[in-house]
């Protein structure tokens, strides 16, 4: 089965108006070239900026979070309502440096899947071990119990819409990234993870991007791993070239 492949590059909080606009036009300039679904995710007060300079291309943009509440008196919060009303198509959801820094529990997790979903946003799930975990071997069940505390609650049709993104906490700007025995191994797993909850078929469709220092010269080979869809970038997402060699090779 040939699912879609994606990349996606995280900014985080990164970039400013002008050189956003000037780093999604160098992106967009070479999409009729794109084998692979592009995403940019931008900080919220730069997306509208980014989608105007896509205009109607094929790359989408995403926001790197949302609020777990529909609307109301949440001072600085962005819902996924307001997201969808811009356009933005994708949301990450549970990004490891939103659990740590922000404490994201599992409960406000499945809130912001929830009103993701309901506002026709496809969430980008993500998960990944603490080096810690990966020390002790235990990094399929860490990852197991993040899936199903956050995300294997949805329906067999929202999970249709849900990517899922693995990313070692240990990978993460670090410029150590994961070899790619052991992401196949983890997306292996998770795939089998989502058979066992949803039907077979659901599972095989289902895009797993792996993410952790995935940079121009390990690209290939982590993305050449059957159960490798693409790639949620970080650093190398804010060089155009770099970013662009990265999507050559998916
Ligand atoms: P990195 O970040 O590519 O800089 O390691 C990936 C991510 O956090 O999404």
């Amino acid at each position: 089965m040939t699912r879609r492949k994606i990349v996606a590059g995280n900014w985080k909080m990164n970039m400013d108006a002008q050189t956003a606009v000037s780093l999604a036009q160098s992106i967009d300039e070479r999409s009729a070239d794109f084998g692979a679904e592009v995403v940019l995710f931008p900080p919220f007060v730069l997306i509208d900026k980014v989608k105007e300079t896509l205009g109607v291309g094929p790359v989408k943009t995403g926001a790197q979070n949302c609020s777990e509440h529909e609307s109301g008196a949440y001072t600085g919060e962005v819902s996924a309502g307001m997201l969808a009303s811009l356009g933005v198509e994708y949301v990450l959801i549970g990004h490891s440096e939103r659990r740590e820094y922000f404490k994201e529990t599992d409960e406000q997790l499945q809130a912001k899947l929830s009103l993701a979903l309901k506002h026709g946003l496809k969430p980008v799930f993500c998960c990944g071990e603490p080096l810690a975990v990966r020390q002790q071997n235990s990094q399929q069940e860490y990852v197991q119990r993040q899936l199903e505390d956050s995300l294997f609650f949805v329906s067999n049709e929202q999970m249709l819409h849900c990517i899922i993104a693995y990313e070692p906490i240990w990978a993460i700007g670090t410029g150590l990234n994961a070899t790619p025995e052991q992401v196949q191994e983890m997306h292996a797993h998770i795939r089998l993870l989502i058979s066992n909850r949803y039907p077979g078929s659901l599972a095989q469709q289902v895009p797993l991007l792996y993410g952790g220092s995935c940079k121009p010269d390990n690209a290939k080979s982590l993305f050449d791993c059957p159960d490798v869809d693409g790639g949620l970038i970080g650093g190398a997402s804010l060089k155009a070239s770099d970013f662009l060699q990265i999507i050559d090779v998916v």
